[in-house]
């Protein structure tokens, strides 16, 4: 058992958790809404986030959600603070032998398709892995060779597609281009990226992606759409205060689509 799991057991109680849920710029308020909820800073949990990037929490929540007991990380490590793209492995495997079995990751992202604006959600459907690092570097047994077909469970994709209707979310779909950052994109890397057939472009998901396949989990990511890639609009500026404000519109949509959907899992 990790020192982290013991401390959560302690803090929060024994009962297992069945998802999380890790939060984007911008999207810490989503932590808000569990009930009954206990709040561990990471700075008190081995192995997850330190330092942090503005717009993030720096929390554990567990708590009640959709009729669940669920784990919310209000913030996360990106490759781009130090290098290391496996930053967020402890935490997952954390929350894989607290009971998790389906990880939901949330994040900001630039779009690269013209029917996908800024303030929409985009749900991921795949990925590709353009910054060419890969959190299971090192990794030593046969395990690190997982199958990422589909590792965006389309059973989960289906039934958000079915709660938003429902919920009337307008909700897009599409491939995740992730670039290490944290300088935003040029121009020439937006135009390849659509060229690559990319819907949007984010900075973080795609390595806890492979770690949460690499764990066993079902995993669920979707996109805060927070501005255009870099030369799509016309006059705008891309900028982190903007990311943060943006990511607000699809944080509150994300508020009514995400409990609906942990009550289903
Ligand atoms: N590029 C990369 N990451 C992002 C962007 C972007 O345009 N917007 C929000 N996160």
């Amino acid at each position: 058992m990790t020192k982290a799991v013991k401390t959560i057991r302690k803090l929060a109680g024994e009962a297992p958790v069945e998802a999380a849920i890790i939060l984007g710029s911008g999207l810490s308020d989503i932590g808000s809404m569990l009930a009954d909820s206990v709040t561990i800073p990471f700075a008190e949990l081995k192995g997850f986030p330190q330092g942090g990037v503005s717009g993030h929490g720096k929390d554990l929540i567990i708590g009640q959600l959709g009729g669940k007991r669920v784990a919310v990380l209000t913030g996360r490590q990106h490759y781009y603070e130090h290098g290391n793209a496996a930053a967020m492995r402890p935490a997952l495997e954390t929350l894989a032998e607290l009971g998790t079995r389906t990880l939901l990751l949330t994040n900001a992202a630039g779009s690269l398709d013209m029917d996908i604006r800024p303030g929409d959600l985009m749900l991921l459907n795949d990925h590709i892995n353009y910054a060419g690092m890969n959190p299971l570097i090192g990794e030593e047994t046969d395990r690190r060779f997982v199958n990422m077909v589909d590792a965006y469970d389309p059973e989960l994709r289906a039934t958000t597609h079915a709660i938003a209707s429902r919920l009337d979310i307008p909700l897009r779909e599409g491939v995740y281009l992730w670039y290490s950052g944290p300088s935003f994109e040029t121009v020439a890397e937006i135009r390849m990226a659509i060229t690559l057939g990319a819907n949007a472009v984010g900075m973080s998901t795609a390595p806890e992606v492979i770690l949460g396949r690499f764990l066993g989990l079902r995993v669920w990511a979707c996109s805060s759409i927070t501005n255009m890639g870099a030369g799509l609009l016309q006059g705008e500026e891309i900028s982190h205060t903007q990311t943060k404000e943006v990511a607000k519109l699809g944080a509150e949509k994300l508020m009514r689509l995400i409990p609906a959907l942990v009550e289903e899992l």
